[in-house]
């Protein structure tokens, strides 16, 4: 496919985006977490669009039509949070966009800013998207429960010589 016109860029350049982003992932993710409202996650993403650091998050657009996020979290859920940190959290591709690798790109962007600010390991966690994943290179560390939802654990090394 043509990839001329996509750029992966931070929130914090693209702000006016705070209020649609936090729409489709509360749609998609609030019942994995306990109250977590809307206003919450427009809260969050408000807060990420302040800066280019870690927890921060990286916009997914082509031609003025915002398609995706990916975010870097200190904590995702409460629960895990003594496995490890950060954590690549909020991938989202618009379900019009998806299959043509922009969930691909987003992990690559979100794993590459994490290399370059020095992150050793990064994690996440995902109720049904460890094969796809796996196919970028995590591993799956353990299935644990959250909120009645199976989740697959997985992390992944980042080489030192990435790191600026
Ligand atoms: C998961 C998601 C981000 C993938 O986005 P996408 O843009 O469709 O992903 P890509 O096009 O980069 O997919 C890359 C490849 O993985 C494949 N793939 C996608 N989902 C897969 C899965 N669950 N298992 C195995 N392979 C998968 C695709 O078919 C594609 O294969 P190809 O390269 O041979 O065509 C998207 O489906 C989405 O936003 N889902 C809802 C939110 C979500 O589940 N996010 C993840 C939370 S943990």
């Amino acid at each position: 496919m043509n990839t001329t016109g996509l750029k992966i860029e931070f929130l914090a350049d693209h702000p006016h985006w705070v209020e649609t982003l936090a729409s489709w992932h509360h749609a998609e993710w609030a019942h994995l977490f306990d109250e977590w409202t809307l206003e919450i996650a427009r809260i969050e993403l408000a807060d990420h669009a302040t800066r280019h650091s870690v927890p921060t998050t990286l916009v997914l657009h082509e031609g003025g039509q915002l398609l995706g996020s990916v975010s870097l979290v200190i904590e995702d859920a409460p629960e895990l949070q003594g496995e490890g940190s950060p954590w690549l959290a909020s991938l989202y591709v618009l379900p019009s966009a998806r299959g043509r690798g922009h969930g691909s790109r987003l992990v690559h962007a979100a794993v590459n800013l994490a290399a370059k600010q020095g992150v050793e390991c990064l994690y996440l966690f995902t109720p049904d998207q460890a094969a796809f994943y796996e196919r970028l290179g995590w591993t799956r560390r353990m299935r644990t429960r959250l909120h009645g939802n199976d989740v697959t654990l997985m992390d992944i090394a980042l080489p030192m010589a990435n790191a600026a």
